[in-house]
């Protein structure tokens, strides 16, 4: 039989547990994120039925590397969904039905966060995922980072001229970095919102955003600042992408706010350069 509560621990672990509810803290973690599709605890569920693909499905997205679990079945659904998306509307229902992703069903999300923005922006900005603030109200980058990203992009001019989406759908647990799994899954829809957006350029906000859709391993530090070419799974699309440093960032280190700055006006500079004809 287990031992019978003490009621003055009780007390202490319940006011422990409401000061943390206070600050925020609204899920259990590990000190290590769990990779659930490597343990093999999670099996994407089958696709559920819809109309005939009326797009083209590009092949399945090979392996990031050795040692990364195998996503192809996810990814392969992702793609079939992603394909039938004819519009934005069907591409945010579409991905609200999806559960081929683990963060679908991790309990930290409560809503799928598709995007915001002026459906034919010219700039489309990927962020990392959504946090607690953006899957209470579903919206991307709604939070203090997401102001802060406003209050940039306005002051550089590029309030109603963008798009702003995530690598992925569903707030990571406690807010940690989507792994390069999760990543790999949702990267369909992100490549099928740029087919139907069709921007002129991306902004990729954070490491985690730069290096996934990049390809690239290096830190942000090192890739932001300069055009670094992005090409969708299947090589049908590129677009040049500008890699910034991450919102939430700059809110703890201000002093690299200059940088972001200097960011946003290489990509505005860009943006505004009357086009050259061919
Ligand atoms: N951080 C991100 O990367 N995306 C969001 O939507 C919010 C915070």
């Amino acid at each position: 039989m287990p031992p019978a509560a003490d009621p003055a621990s009780r007390l202490y672990a319940e006011s422990l547990l409401a000061f943390w509810a206070e600050a925020g803290v609204d899920a259990m973690l590990l000190d290590e994120a769990v990779d659930r599709i490597e343990a093999g605890k999670f099996v994407p569920p089958p696709a559920p039925t819809r109309p005939a693909p009326t797009a083209t499905v590009s092949p399945i997205r090979p392996i990031a590397g050795a040692g990364q679990p195998d996503v192809s079945g996810a990814v392969a659904q992702a793609q079939a969904l992603a394909a039938q998306a004819e519009t934005l509307d069907q591409l945010a229902a579409l991905i609200a039905d999806f559960e081929g992703c683990p963060l679908s069903s991790e309990g930290a999300a409560t809503q799928a966060v598709f995007a915001r923005g002026a459906p034919d922006a010219p700039v489309m900005v990927i962020g990392e995922g959504p946090g607690a603030d953006e899957d209470r109200q579903g919206a991307p980058f709604v939070g203090r980072a997401g102001q802060l990203l406003d209050r940039m992009l306005g002051a550089a001019g590029l309030t109603g001229r963008v798009f702003i989406t995530n690598t992925v759908f569903w707030r990571p647990p406690g807010n940690r970095t989507p792994t390069p799994a999760e990543q790999t899954i949702c990267a369909p829809f992100v490549e099928r919102a740029v087919q139907l957006v069709k921007p002129r350029m991306l902004l990729l906000v954070g490491g985690a955003s730069a290096k996934s859709m990049l390809k690239r391993d290096e830190g942000i530090l090192s890739l932001r600042g300069r055009w670094i070419e992005w090409r969708s799974a299947d090589g049908s699309l590129e677009l040049p992408a500008m890699p910034t440093l991450h919102p939430a960032f700059l809110l703890r280190q201000p002093a690299a706010k200059k940088r972001a700055w200097a960011d946003l006006l290489t990509l505005t500079e860009r943006l505004d350069r009357p086009e050259r004809p061919e």
